[in-house]
C-alpha cells in the first residue's frame, strides 16, 4: 500500500488541516505525531526507503524503541500538509535503544523532523507508560486564547483546570484528570520535553506559558476534540475577563461538580475543589 492511501495518514492529513482551519497554525507554528501500530506500518512498508542515517532524537525513549511515527516537518507549514503532504510530513523509525531515528518517507524536498521531536517523544513514552498504550497522537498547537490566559492566571496547574471546567459544563467530563502548566521554558529541546512530560503522566494536556498546548490522546478525534475544548474555555473565559476583569456573577461551584462527576461517572480530583471567591 502506497502511504498517502492509508487510513491513518489520511487522519493525520485531515486533522492537521483542521488545525489550520483553527488558526492556531500560524506559519510553521505548531506540530502534530502520530504513533503507528505494527499493521499500518508493515502495510506500507513497502514503500518507505530501505537506505538512510541515523539521527540522534536529542532525548531517549527506550520504551519506543523501533516503533514507527509519521510526524510534520520542522519549518514545514500545517497550511500545506494538505496540498503537499510528501514534502510537510515525514515517517520516521526509531532505533533499538530509542535514541536514533531514520527517515522511511516523506520531507521529499529536505528538510528534518519538528524541532519539537523531543517533546514529542518523551510525552508518547509517559503516555505509554501511564496508559497502557492506548495512546497514539501528541499535538501541539497555538491557540490564541490558552495563550492569552497565560498572561493572565497564576501558573499552577490547579488554577488553569478549575477556571477552565468552570467554563463549560462539558470540560470536566472532557479532561476530567484537569491540564498542567508549563512555566517559559526555550522550547525545542530536551529539559522543556523533560517537564511537560513529567505533567503528562498525570494529565492529557499541558499548557507552554507564552506559547501554546500540547494535548495527548487515543484517536485524531479525541486529541483534536481536547485541543479544541480547552481553546473554546479559555475563549469563553477570555471573553468574560475582557468585559468584568475576571469577576463572575455566579459560576459553577464544587458541589456542581461533584454532583456531575457522580452522574458522568468520572473522578474529579478534590485538588482542584478548592474553596474560592466566585
Ligand atoms: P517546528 O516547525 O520545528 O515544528 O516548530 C514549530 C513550533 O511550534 C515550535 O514549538
Ligand atoms: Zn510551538
Amino acid at each position: 500500500m502506497k502511504v498517502l492511501e492509508s487510513n491513518a495518514v489520511k487522519g493525520f492529513i485531515s486533522m492537521a488541516n483542521d488545525g489550520w482551519l483553527q488558526g492556531w497554525h500560524e506559519r510553521n507554528g505548531g506540530n502534530l505525531s502520530y504513533r503507528l501500530t505494527a499493521a499500518e506500518a508493515a502495510e506500507m512498508a513497502d514503500d518507505f526507503d530501505k537506505g538512510g542515517e541515523w539521527n540522534a532524537v536529542g532525548a531517549s525513549v527506550p520504551q519506543l524503541a523501533n516503533e514507527t511515527f509519521l510526524v510534520t516537518g520542522s519549518g514545514k507549514f500545517f497550511r500545506n500538509v494538505q496540498s503537499d503532504p510528501e514534502a510537510s510530513l515525514c515517517i520516521l523509525r526509531l532505533d533499538d535503544k530509542g535514541e536514533s531515528y531514520k527517515i522511511l518517507w516523506g520531507l521529499k524536498n529536505g528538510g528534518r523532523p519538528t524541532s519539537e521531536l523531543p517533546a514529542h517523544l518523551m510525552n508518547h513514552e509517559a503516555k505509554l507508560i501511564a496508559a497502557g498504550g492506548k495512546h497514539r497522537v501528541i499535538y501541539h498547537a497555538h491557540p490564541a486564547n490558552i495563550i492569552a490566559l497565560t498572561f493572565l492566571l497564576p501558573l499552577e496547574d490547579r488554577v488553569f483546570t478549575r477556571e477552565l471546567w468552570e467554563m463549560a459544563t462539558e470540560c470536566p467530563v472532557v479532561f476530567p484528570d484537569g491540564i498542567g502548566v508549563v512555566p517559559w521554558m526555550v522550547p525545542g529541546g530536551r529539559e522543556i520535553a523533560v517537564a511537560t512530560s513529567r505533567l503528562m503522566r498525570k494529565y492529557d494536556a499541558a499548557v507552554w506559558a507564552h506559547h501554546g498546548l500540547f494535548c495527548s490522546g487515543e484517536s485524531f478525534d479525541l486529541t483534536f476534540g481536547l485541543m479544541h475544548t480547552i481553546e473554546k474555555a479559555a475563549e469563553i473565559l477570555i471573553k468574560v475577563m475582557s468585559v468584568t476583569g475576571g469577576a463572575k456573577r455566579q459560576t459553577i461551584q464544587p458541589e456542581n461538580f461533584r454532583a456531575l462527576a457522580k452522574e458522568f461517572n468520572v473522578t474529579l480530583s478534590e485538588d482542584f475543589l478548592y474553596d474560592k471567591q466566585v
